[in-house]
């Protein structure tokens, strides 16, 4: 096959005419004499129709999944003294939020199939200590949410979902946003629908504690009769005007851009059956948010690392990949703080293995075929 060039890109939706034009409408509209960024009605329909599509009595929306990961920790209380159980295999955050206010996050092992945090690990790590467990739909893989909800009957733990990755992620058929206390998303610009690159919101059925998150992205203002009223200290996570508009348009397609990912995904996965120094991601389908093509180098089987064989592709075979993720731990600011791998054998293994390969909405047949194709050729050139 001919070399060519086939990037990582950090535009993980599609964006559109009407996206375009969502945005200029709102900031024309301001230019006239009594026009305003004050972001009603956008920003209620947005959470009215974010909460529907994900299956949620309540949508709060903030500027990022970090911010709402900080509310969830600040609105449960997390403080000094306290724990969290979370995975290693995230993005900093999720570990970060409850770091810094003041709890120990506690690392338990990930199912070695599914890649998700496991119940049952996260069982041996419970103390008088946890205070919430901090799961994440790995890649758009709805992780185990029954066990944990049987974790929480028992404990009393809640539980907060990253679900940064699962706009549109299905479990048994039904959508995610509902369940444990709460799910945080990200609109953020690599995600599959975004909110001109920054976003997030916070789903619940917990109608107290949507209004716990909604008081604490707004200053900790409540709004009455006789005003307003600061009813705690709060801060400004909100989003802007344009912003509220172009997550509508952009809701409205995310299934569409989901699907065209789940069909990518699904294709590559066929491309690559017949390879045995490589993992694939299980799951793929319809229930599947399709965030991240997610493979793992078989170091069991093959003498070379994953960051070779990711060097390797890039040099010889212009295909971009991405690292999701290096384990928590070992990011400076963790080993500072004294984390490290003890009790998750699997995650530490997972983590050097990981490779993202460059699968987006817009990922012809034939991008398909050379990403397999310099794959294949780049285990044998390796050393199989
Ligand atoms: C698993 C996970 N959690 C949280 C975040 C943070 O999202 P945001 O950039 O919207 O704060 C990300 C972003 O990449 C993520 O992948």
């Amino acid at each position: 096959m001919q070399i060519r060039e086939v990037p990582f890109i950090a535009m993980g939706g599609v964006y559109e005419q009407d996206d375009v034009e969502a945005a200029q409408q709102v900031i024309a509209a301001v230019a006239n004499p009594e026009g305003t960024f004050f972001p009603l009605p956008e920003e209620n329909d947005f959470q009215r129709a974010f909460a529907e599509h994900e299956g949620a009595k309540k949508a709060i929306a903030v500027n990022s999944c970090g911010t709402a990961l900080d509310c969830c920790m600040m609105a449960l209380g997390i403080e000094p003294g306290d724990e969290a159980i979370t995975t290693p295999l995230t993005f900093v955050c999720t570990a970060g939020t409850a770091v810094a206010r003041g709890a120990r996050v506690v690392f338990a092992d990930i199912d070695p199939v599914t890649w998700c945090l496991d119940p049952a690990k996260v069982r041996e790590r419970i103390t008088e200590r946890t205070r919430a467990i901090i799961p994440v739909h790995f890649a758009g893989l709805a992780c185990d949410i029954d066990g944990f909800d049987r974790i929480t009957e028992e404990t009393g733990i809640p539980v907060i979902y990253d679900a940064a990755h699962a706009v549109s992620t299905k479990h048994n058929g039904q959508p995610i946003g509902g369940r444990g206390r709460a799910s945080c998303y990200s609109f953020q610009s690599n995600k599959n629908m975004t909110t001109l690159g920054e976003g997030g919101a916070v789903t619940t059925n917990d109608e107290a504690f949507a209004e716990q998150v909604r008081e604490l992205k707004t200053f900790g203002y409540v709004y009455g009769a006789a005003g307003v009223r600061v009813a705690s200290i709060g801060f400004n996570y909100r989003m802007t005007k344009p912003q509220y508009a172009v997550g509508l348009t952009q809701l409205a397609k995310v299934d569409r851009v989901i699907k065209d990912r789940q069909d990518r995904m699904a294709r590559l996965n066929e491309l690559l059956a017949d390879v045995e120094e490589i993992i694939l991601p299980v799951g793929l389908g319809p229930e599947h948010g399709a965030h991240l093509n997610v493979i793992r180098v078989d170091t069991d089987k093959v003498s070379f690392s994953a960051a070779e064989f990711a060097a390797r592709l890039k040099s010889e075979y212009r295909a971009g990949t991405a690292k999701h993720y290096p384990a928590v731990w070992t990011w400076e600011a963790f080993q500072k703080l004294g984390y490290n791998g003890d009790g998750c054998p699997i995650a530490a293994k997972v983590c050097d293995q990981v490779i993202s390969l460059p699968v987006f909405p817009r990922t012809t047949e034939e991008e398909l075929q050379y990403i397999a194709w310099a794959v294949k050729q780049t285990i044998g050139e390796l050393g199989g």
